[in-house]
């Protein structure tokens, strides 16, 4: 794919591969080894607007970020304006030039409480939103999904209507919130959010090497491309994608336990780098094996230890 700056409001990022918001996993050590591999811009986990309001503890240390990771982009989620352009100007945000508007997650609470992918079904609302967060001086980017289901597709016009309210950039996951993360991606109507607006279009959905990062560029025209669940199986996909260096498994994991660990207490530390092991570990052989030990590991320094015998 051709790589190339994107234009959000007023600044530029350095490329076009972008970290997706990925709930539980996207937090500052993990968006710091993936700016590393030449992410474009990477995205924090979805944080909610309401969290942020009560000063709910844990919300902000979600947010926790510091200035070697550069460029970011926060996510909230949400649905009553005033909270989220209030979440948009709160403090936790500060640095955080961009801020993304959640609208595709399919997760039922989120759904039932008209949040997420609830906003694709009322598009007057969502927009709404937009322009009430615009209002806070953020550059506001919106991540939707093509529609609830296969007899409601909005993509075009969604994106036409998000651009009208104010919106600096659209990531199109290409699917329907029915399909949660299975199924094909569909190209067409990505391609359609595309050609409906002037703002940069985002392609999101099914990228998990170079050649797949090609194809979904060269069928939809999108400006770039984003990726999630390959991150958390092999953050050096950014490394295939963008050229920049790469490092083996072991130096991967030995960082990225390093930095979470100052930055998150024990507890934290240990269960997150069992489950991120559990992930790079897959497709080896004595994978069970490995996982089954991990998940009995009690600290971060057994986790690497484990980790080690793995990468050895
Ligand atoms: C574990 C997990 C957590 C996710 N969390 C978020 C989130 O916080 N915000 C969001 O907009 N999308 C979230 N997503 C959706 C992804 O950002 C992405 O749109 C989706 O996985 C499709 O991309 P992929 O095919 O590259 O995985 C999540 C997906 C997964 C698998």
């Amino acid at each position: 794919m051709r790589l190339q700056p994107i234009h959000i409001g007023n600044v530029t990022t350095e490329n076009n591969v972008f970290l997706a918001p990925l709930a539980g996993y996207t937090n500052y050590p993990f968006r710091r080894l993936v700016k590393g591999y030449g992410a474009g811009l990477c995205y924090t986990e979805m944080v909610s607007a309401k969290g942020l309001k009560y000063g709910n503890e844990n919300t902000e240390s979600l947010l926790y970020t510091d200035n070697h990771e550069g460029l970011t982009a926060a996510q909230i989620f949400g649905n009553d304006p005033a909270i989220m352009r209030a979440a948009c100007e709160n403090p936790a945000l500060a640095p955080f030039p961009i801020v993304d508007i959640n609208m595709g997650c399919p997760v039922p609470k989120i759904y039932k409480n008209g949040e997420g992918s609830a906003l694709l079904e009322n598009p007057a609302h969502a927009e709404k939103i937009v322009r009430e967060c615009v209002k806070s001086g953020k550059i506001i980017t919106v991540k939707c999904r093509i529609g609830i289901d296969k007899a409601h597709i909005i993509t075009a016009e969604f994106a036409k209507r998000m651009e009208g309210a104010g919106a600096s950039l659209i990531t199109v996951h290409g699917r329907t919130k029915d399909k949660v993360y299975a199924g094909e991606v569909d190209y067409k109507e990505i391609a359609a959010a595309k050609k409906a607006v002037q703002i940069p279009v985002i392609a999101n959905g099914g990228v998990f090497c170079k050649a797949d990062a090609d194809k979904l560029l060269d069928e939809t025209g999108a400006d770039g491309v984003m990726i999630a669940r390959a991150a958390l199986f092999e953050p050096q996909v950014f490394c295939q994608i963008t050229g920049a260096k790469t490092e083996s498994k072991r130096e991967m994991f030995e960082k990225q336990l390093a930095w979470t660990k100052e930055h998150f207490d024990e507890r934290f530390t240990t269960v997150f780098m069992r489950k991120m092991a559990a992930f790079y570990v897959k497709g080896e052989r004595g994978a069970a094996a490995y996982k089954e030990r991990l998940f009995a590991a009690q600290t971060p320094e057994q986790v690497l230890e484990i980790a080690c015998e793995i990468w050895n």
